[in-house]
């Protein structure tokens, strides 16, 4: 039994010595030190012995199976620091190659075009209304009622929009105008605010018309407030949105809350003028309404029509956007399509 012992010792040292590898270390161990192994049978068997034998071999099997487990490990220690080293230099990382990175995202036109003029106006002192004051969700009472336009009045007839059963006369808002209810309501002249937001028509789409898209509402209510202050801001708004003075026209219209009413047009920016396709031949393009607000709509809300006067304005973005841009289909901005978005 000793001579077996010192001859599995023997080879089992050999085969140490023959190790070049992490993986020929588990061979080993396997061969010599597993509950398969010759080893390990032996001393399975020990129960069967005589006490004399029991200690001599079980004392020499267990020296040797420490032996070789104290051999193995610094054969480990050594080839797993090798092949990690060996490891690490085929992998090393070139710090001058370009890293690989994940592409910005943009601002979207219309939120573009919306930033640009708020800012054009914020320039001239006018300041942002608060969100409770511009809700998108309104009532028929302020969307229509306190803007000058009763139940019957033909007026409602050009802005159907979407009626919701929260309750009678909860409605999507179909212009921004009804945010200068709210804002007069809350705060008192001199008033000099823009609101900008979405609006909702129920009407079928089309390369011009969208059941949603987005105006920005302007007022000003003031001591002395005339046209010509009206006209003023306008024309400096569109100086400083399409980047030089270009020709406009104030028209006289209507609209129910303002008294008198303009909508304004700009030269064609396609055409300089001279008639195309995009201004249906006629060399302008309506880009606005406006007006001083009418005194039925000032005393609606308890200002004083004899003491003071304003003006106000009602722009669409998407208009203002596809003027700017040459853009000539309205959907463009909501199909989300980014070949679409990354040009602006
Ligand atoms: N709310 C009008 C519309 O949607 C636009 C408008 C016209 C707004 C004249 C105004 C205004 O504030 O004074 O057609």
């Amino acid at each position: 039994m000793k001579e077996t012992l010192e001859k599995i010792h023997a080879s089992a040292l050999e085969a140490i010595e023959k190790i070049q590898s992490t993986a020929d270390i588990e061979e080993v161990k396997n061969t010599y030190l597993s509950r398969k192994s010759e080893l390990n049978n032996i001393k399975k068997n020990l129960k069967d012995m005589s006490n004399e034998d029991k200690r001599i071999v079980g004392s020499m099997s267990n020296m040797i199976t420490k032996d070789i487990e104290e051999k193995l490990n610094e054969k480990f220690q050594f080839f797993y620091q090798k092949e990690l080293n060996e490891k690490l230099e085929k992998e090393s990382i070139d710090v001058t190659l370009p890293g690989s990175y994940t592409p910005f995202g943009k601002v979207h036109p219309l939120t573009q075009t919306v930033d640009e003029i708020v800012e054009i106006f914020q320039g001239m002192g006018f300041s942002l209304v608060h969100n409770e004051n511009s809700p998108e969700v309104e009532t028929e009472y302020f969307n229509f009622d306190m803007l000058n336009i009763p139940q019957d009045h033909p007026a409602r007839d050009m802005q159907d929009t979407f009626y919701t059963k929260v309750a009678p006369n909860v409605i999507l808002r179909s212009q921004t105008s009804g945010a200068q209810v709210h804002e007069m309501l809350s705060s008192k002249p001199p008033i000099r605010v823009i609101a900008p937001g979405r609006v909702y028509r129920c009407e079928s789409v089309s390369a011009r018309k969208n059941n949603l898209f987005h105006q920005i509402e302007g007022l000003l209510v003031d001591k002395d407030i005339t046209f010509a202050d009206l006209k003023g801001v306008m024309n400096e708004f569109l100086r400083l949105y399409f980047g030089s003075a270009r020709p406009t026209r104030f028209r006289s219209s209507f609209f129910p809350f303002t008294e008198p009413s303009a909508e304004i047009d700009v030269q064609c920016i396609m055409c300089q003028g001279k008639g195309c396709r995009v201004c249906s031949g006629t060399g302008w393009l309506e880009i606005l309404g406006s007006g001083m607000v009418d005194p039925n709509v000032l005393k609606g809300v308890g200002i004083d029509p004899e003491v003071y006067t304003g003006f106000a304005f009602g722009m669409g973005v998407e208009r203002l956007a596809m003027l700017k841009w040459g853009i000539d289909d309205i959907r463009l901005f909501f199909n989300n399509d980014t070949r679409f978005l990354k040009q602006f």
